[in-house]
């Protein structure tokens, strides 16, 4: 048996790929563009018979049909995208046509191939998309956490295209019947992060003794889930989610950027200490806020975890120390992802040298 993933070279594909494989699932196709975010060194030990990368873009509607025709997988896991918002917001064109047009190429090609299935593969199918808590939009301090039922308000290019997404996804199963599962997932953290992302960002930048940006007042809240959760809990809507159905994930660990920034900082003043005692929360930098920025996210998962049994198994103090100690371990991987096009960004975004 075989899964499609794409997107699988990124942040959550890698994750997902490898706890898939380590769980003992079936072999993985990866359709990955390997665009900067994507890095093939993450999986490149793994084999052949288990793991095949192919090179492409979700809007090239001919390789999709004949991946599908050729590798005929139970089920495609669609993770792909253009994911940083700060991105979205200086160039959005992109986001538009991998997150829109993408989305709609694969489901097209996924429906044209899934409706020729004879049973019961027909019958056992999925499309997971994978979407984000961001389509909600922002909380209020004191409101409930986002539900699946919670109005889709999104701020951002970035979220108004994983938002479409979630739309077609949903016409596609109202319209044609294709078994579609769609996740909201709160904030990630963990291992193979690209370092434009709030947390890898800090570690490495405090690493480095470069300067820490704080957007505004740093009081912008966000629910932090460690990877290795959200991929358990989109296996587990991959194998017994009910098609047509959302899920909510979060990590019930909802924290301030200021804060997630002190203790990120105390965990490097024990493992690392910085010359003459000075504190490394004194390299913070209060810079101008993102446009837009949403205030707080807070995601209900009750859902998930009465139907289907999920509970997050990282706590966010163990999970974070885990995080910058990888981090810390692991400069080759980081010395191969800030190539030439991550210091322009660098340089574009923060107006300093990355
Ligand atoms: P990422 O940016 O780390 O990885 C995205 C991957 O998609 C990269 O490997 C990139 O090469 C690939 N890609 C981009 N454009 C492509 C195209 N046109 N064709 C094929 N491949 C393409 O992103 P991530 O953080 O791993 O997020 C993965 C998914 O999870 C996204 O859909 C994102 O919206 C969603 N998500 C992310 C988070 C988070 O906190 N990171 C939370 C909830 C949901
Ligand atoms: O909520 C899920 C979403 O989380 C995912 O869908 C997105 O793909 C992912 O990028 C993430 O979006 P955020 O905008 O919340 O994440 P980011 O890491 O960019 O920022 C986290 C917070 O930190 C946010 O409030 C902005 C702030 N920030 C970020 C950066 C990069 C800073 O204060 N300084 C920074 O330099």
């Amino acid at each position: 048996m075989t899964i499609l993933v794409t997107g699988g070279l990124g942040f959550i594909g890698t994750n997902f790929i490898l706890g898939h494989l380590a769980a003992g699932g079936d072999r993985v196709v990866n359709l990955d563009l390997a665009t900067y975010a994507g890095n093939y060194g993450n999986l490149a030990h793994l084999p052949p018979e288990k793991h095949l990368f192919v090179r492409g873009d979700v809007c090239d509607r001919g390789l999709a049909d004949r991946l599908l025709a050729e590798h005929r997988p139970r089920a495609v896991a669609h993770l792909a995208a253009e994911s940083h918002v700060d991105r979205s917001i200086t160039g959005p064109e992109s986001f538009v046509r991998t997150n829109i047009l993408g989305t709609f190429t694969l489901l097209e090609a996924t429906r044209a191939h899934w409706e020729g299935l004879p049973e019961p593969e027909r019958a056992g199918f999925r499309f997971l998309y994978v979407s984000t808590d961001e389509v909600y939009g922002s909380l209020e301090p004191d409101a409930p956490p986002f539900t699946e039922l919670s109005p889709c308000l999104p701020n951002s290019p970035y979220s108004a295209s994983k938002a479409a997404g979630d739309h077609l996804a949903r016409s596609y199963f109202r319209t044609y019947g294709l078994p579609v599962l769609v996740t909201h997932c709160s904030n990630n953290y963990g291992p193979y992060q690209f370092p434009e992302k709030f947390i890898p960002l800090m570690i490495i930048n405090a690493l480095a003794e470069k300067p820490l940006p704080v957007y505004g007042d740093g009081r912008q809240v966000r629910d932090w889930i460690h990877v290795e959760d959200h991929v358990r809990a989109l296996s587990l809507v991959l194998d017994r989610g009910v098609p047509g159905e959302t899920y909510n994930a979060g990590g019930l660990a909802e924290c301030a950027n200021i804060e997630v920034l002190g203790r990120i900082c105390s965990i490097l003043d024990l493992a690392r200490p910085r010359q003459g005692g000075a504190r490394h929360m004194d390299l913070a930098v209060h810079v101008t806020d993102r446009p837009g920025h949403d205030r707080r996210y807070a995601i209900d998962s009750a859902k998930l975890e009465s139907e289907l049994g999920f509970r997050p198994q990282y706590s966010f103090p163990d999970g974070l120390a885990a995080t910058v100690e990888w981090y810390r371990t692991n400069p080759a991987w980081v010395e191969s992802v800030t190539s030439g096009e991550y210091r322009e960004w660098m340089r574009r975004q923060y107006r300093q040298e990355g």
